[in-house]
Formats: structure tokens, sequence, C-alpha cells
């Protein structure tokens, strides 16, 4: 009995010293029974959280396999132990409930040759500087190039450094020009075209808030199911109807425009370039599509997992995408339209790697955590949530978007789903931190409700 108990001290506290080494596979035959464990949660303090609220934590382990991810994968177990209820306080020596780790299966991928893609964004330098954190998620440490169009600014060559430069390490150039943005993001298919090298496939025109969650993924699809050998355009078309109506049944750029070699060769010959860049057109992907319909006989080829997300009606409206768990290759609009702070999401990809961003697992009592953007209380009514459905939680008739994200299904009430957000992901000693909140609304007392979990690296 005295010696059970002082070997489950010791474990507990190698647990508690050494979480780096504590690995805990969830089919080995120790039961998962929760543990009382005192740890330093004042990190806590800096949120802006209520001074009492509910909190409940989990550490995960990840184990590689190779395979397609699933839209959603169910684990027949609960995600959090019992939620305690912690005052702001006392969170330096604060007791509290753990289970043992849980194991979650997160796809590998093979790593592709990232030199075939060649990438162009017309935009400003403080509005470059700005997506550093977005684009350092795909593109630093990558042999893709990206050109960049932009006005002229006393701070450009700072900018260009700070990105060609480690930790950044991205293959950029910066072309000043002051021509007016339209034509400087046509002339970038001109720019990608010259700079190419003897690998470059593929000539891909985005914004400046067009998101890749995974280029190496984004990079196998393309070149499985695309020849960039032949004149071509893959693209994303309006998730909106009727954006199309108005504009046509175009290649919308901030979902991306993936322009193959021997098409912009096409585009760029003497007699043709010219009459494309004295068009009369204000949007440059009006441009580009006049262009290519004109003079040539190439039709785009419209990719549903490219994404310009026209959709807004709340700073919430992306979350039917990202509670989606279908794989995106690009995300848009994701802090004008709607709100969500996708380097943050993406963080979690420095432990799970890009595949397990915004993956999709359901526990036992109807827990959902869509990775990297929230966690979410069906409770035990999620029978009645089809899941395999996109919950439409932007404004607008189903009909306007079936064609491009359906099947949809209506957008749940605050009682029927009670969301968590991602507020914070941190490295820290160990591993990856993520803090998810909900915040109280009326009739909860104004306790809020914070979880954790805890990637061990
Ligand atoms: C852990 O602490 C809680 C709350 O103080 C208590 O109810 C529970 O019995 C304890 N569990 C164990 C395994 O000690
Ligand atoms: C899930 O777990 C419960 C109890 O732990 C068990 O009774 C049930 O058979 C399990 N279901 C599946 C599908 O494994
Ligand atoms: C750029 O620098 C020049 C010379 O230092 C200065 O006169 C000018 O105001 C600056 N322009 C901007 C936009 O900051
Ligand atoms: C770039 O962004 C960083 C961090 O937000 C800021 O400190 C810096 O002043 C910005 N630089 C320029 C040139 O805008
Ligand atoms: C790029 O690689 C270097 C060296 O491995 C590393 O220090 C740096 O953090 C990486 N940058 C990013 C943004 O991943
Ligand atoms: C940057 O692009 C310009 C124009 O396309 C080109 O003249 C220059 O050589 C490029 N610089 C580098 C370092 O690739």
């Amino acid at each position: 009995m005295v010696a059970s108990a002082l070997v489950l001290l010791l474990l507990l506290r190698k647990f508690n010293e050494d979480a780096r080494s504590y690995t805990f596979d969830r089919y080995d035959s120790r039961p998962p029974g929760p543990q009382n464990i005192t740890l330093d949660l004042s990190y806590l303090q800096g949120y802006d959280i209520s001074s009492t609220f509910t909190y409940a934590r989990r550490m995960i382990t990840t184990k590689p396999f190779e395979g397609e991810r699933s839209t959603l994968t169910k684990i027949n177990e609960t995600l959090f132990p019992d939620y305690r209820i912690l005052e702001k306080g006392g969170l330096s020596a604060q007791e509290v409930t753990e289970l043992a780790p849980l194991a979650l299966q997160v796809p590998v991928f093979p790593k592709f040759d990232t030199s075939i893609m060649s990438f162009g964004i017309a935009t400003s330098i403080p509005r470059l500087n700005d997506s550093i954190p977005q684009l350092s998620h795909w593109l630093s440490n990558t042999s893709s190039l990206l050109t960049v169009v932009a006005p002229s600014h006393n701070d450009t060559l700072d900018v260009e450094l700070a990105m060609q430069n480690p930790p950044i390490s991205i293959n950029l150039n910066i072309t000043t020009s002051s021509l007016p943005f339209v034509k400087a993001y046509f002339s970038l298919v001109k720019r990608l075209y010259d700079s190419r090298t003897a690998n470059t496939q593929w000539l891909v025109l985005i914004d400046d808030d067009t998101f890749i969650p995974s280029l190496p993924y984004l990079i196998s699809h393309l070149s499985n199911i695309y020849d960039s050998s032949k004149p071509q355009l893959v693209a994303a078309i309006s998730d909106d109807f009727d954006q199309i109506r108005t504009w046509g049944m175009i290649p919308f750029g901030g979902g991306g425009i993936f322009i193959s070699v021997p098409l912009a060769a096409l585009l760029v010959a003497p007699g043709v370039w010219e009459k494309c860049m004295a068009s009369s057109r204000n949007q440059g992907d009006g441009i580009f599509s006049d262009c290519v319909s004109i003079y040539t006989d190439v039709k785009p080829i419209f990719d549903h997992g490219l994404n310009q997300m026209d959709i807004m009606g709340s700073p919430n409206a992306g979350d039917g995408y990202f509670e989606s768990g279908r794989r995106m290759l690009t995300v848009h609009h994701w802090k004008s339209w709607f709100d969500a702070d996708i380097p943050l999401a993406a963080k979690v990809s420095e432990v799970v790697g890009d595949e397990g961003v915004f993956m999709r697992w359901c526990f036992a009592g109807g827990v959902v955590l869509s990775n990297g953007y929230s966690i979410v209380e069906y409770g035990e009514g999620i029978g009645d949530v089809d899941l395999s459905k996109v919950e439409r939680t932007w404004d607008g008739t189903d009909g306007r978007w079936l064609h491009h994200i359906g099947p949809l299904r209506s957008k749940l009430k605050e009682d029927k789903k009670k969301s968590f957000r991602l507020i914070d992901a941190e490295m820290v000693e160990g591993g990856l931190r993520q803090i998810y909140l909900h915040k109280a609304t009326e009739g909860e007392a104004g306790v809020d409700g914070v979880l954790e979990l805890f990637w061990l690296k």
C-alpha cells in the first residue's frame, strides 16, 4: 500500500518535472483515470478573463501516420476532465485534474519540391510588413520564390531584408512600381514569367491575405491533378453566386490563380502583352481574365479547394469553414470581411505539422476540436447536428453558396453550441500551449470558461 503510493508519487513528480519526456500511449494498459496535480497557472492572469472562471486542461501527444486526413475523427473518450472553478487571484500553486495524455493521429506529409511554384503579390510595404506572420507559416525556408510589387516606400529595403534573412528566410524580391494597383497586379504575370527558373511550373497570383495552410499539400494536389506542361489555368471561383453574377465566371484572385508557364508564355507574347496591359478594367483579376479569354482558348478550371471566402455578417462568419474539418488549399478575407487570427491558428503546426491545422476530432460528450480554431460543446444533442455539413455562419441564403461549400446546415443558436475560441498559442518548455476561451454570456453569471491544450513536443 505504502509502496504503491510512493510509486504513484514518484510517477507524478516525474510527470510534473519533465513533461517533455513523458509520453503515454492511449492504447497501452494503464487506465487513464483522473489524477490531481498542482501546477503554476499564473500565465492565465494575463488574459482578459473573469476573476472566477472554469478551467480544464489536457496534454496531447501526436502519432504521425501516412494516409489521408479525414474531415472528422471520432475519439471514444472525453477530451477534458470535469471543469474546475478557479480564481484569478491564486493561480501560482493551483490543484488541477489531469487525465493521462491523449494520443491523436495526424497525417505526415512527404516533402515536395517547392521550387515549382513562384508566387506574386501586389500590395504596399506596410501591408506586406503586416503580412509577415501569415507568409512565414508557409513560405519560410522553402524554395518557392515570392515577388512583390509595391509603390515606393522608405522602408522597402528594411522590410525586404527582414523577410530575406533568418529566421524568416523567404526567397523574396520586392520591385517598386508606380503603376496603379490593378496594372501592378497584372504586371506580376510577366515579372514571374521573366524570373522563372528551370524548375518553375506554376506562376501563382495571390493577395497579401491569401493564406496557405499546407504548401506541401497544395503542391502535391496541383501536381497530381493538373498538367503544368500545357497551357493551364487553375483558380478559385467566388463562393458567393451573387459575386459571380456581378463579375462573371472568372478566376477570383484572393483564392489564388495558378498559371502554367506555357499559358504565361502566351500572355506575355509580343502583340498580346501590351494590349492586355492597356486594358481599362478596374479589377486586376478582371484584366487577367479578359487577357486569357480574348487571346487564348484556355478556360479556367475552378478548384473548390481554393477559397475566395466572400462571406460576412459577423467577426465569426468564418466559423463554418474553419469548423468543417475540410482541407482548405487556400484561405482568404480572414482579416477584413471577418476576423480569424490565422497566424495564431497555424502555430500548432510547429508541433503537429501542417496537416494538423484545422483538423477536426469529435470526443465523447459532444465536444469537437477544430485544431487552432475552436473547441465546441454541442452537448449530448450532437446527434441532431450533421457534422458532415458546413454550418452557414455567414449572412445570405444557402443557395448562393452551395455550388462551392455545400452541403450546408443552418447556424446553431448559442444554447445548442458553446464555443471556446483560440486566444493564444505559444511554444513553451515541453511543447505548445493553446488557450481557448468562452466569454460568458448573460445567464452564465459572468463566469468565463478556459480550456487549455498542451501539445507535447
Ligand atoms: C481531486 O480533487 C477533487 C477536487 O478537490 C476531488 O473531488 C477528487 O476526489 C480528487 N481526486 C483524486 C483522484 O484525488
Ligand atoms: C466506447 O467506450 C465505452 C466505455 O468506455 C464502451 O462501452 C463502448 O463500447 C466504446 N465504444 C466503441 C465504439 O468503442
Ligand atoms: C522618406 O524619407 C525622406 C528623407 O528621409 C523624407 O523626407 C520623407 O518624408 C519620407 N517619406 C515617408 C513617406 O516617410
Ligand atoms: C513592421 O512590423 C513590425 C511589427 O509589427 C513593426 O515593429 C515595424 O515597425 C514594422 N516596420 C515597418 C517598416 O512598417
Ligand atoms: C527557418 O529555418 C531556420 C533554421 O532551421 C529556423 O531557425 C527558423 O526558425 C525557420 N523559420 C521559420 C519561420 O520556420
Ligand atoms: C528582382 O526582380 C527584378 C525585376 O523582375 C529583377 O530585375 C531583379 O534581378 C530581381 N532581383 C533578384 C535578386 O532576383
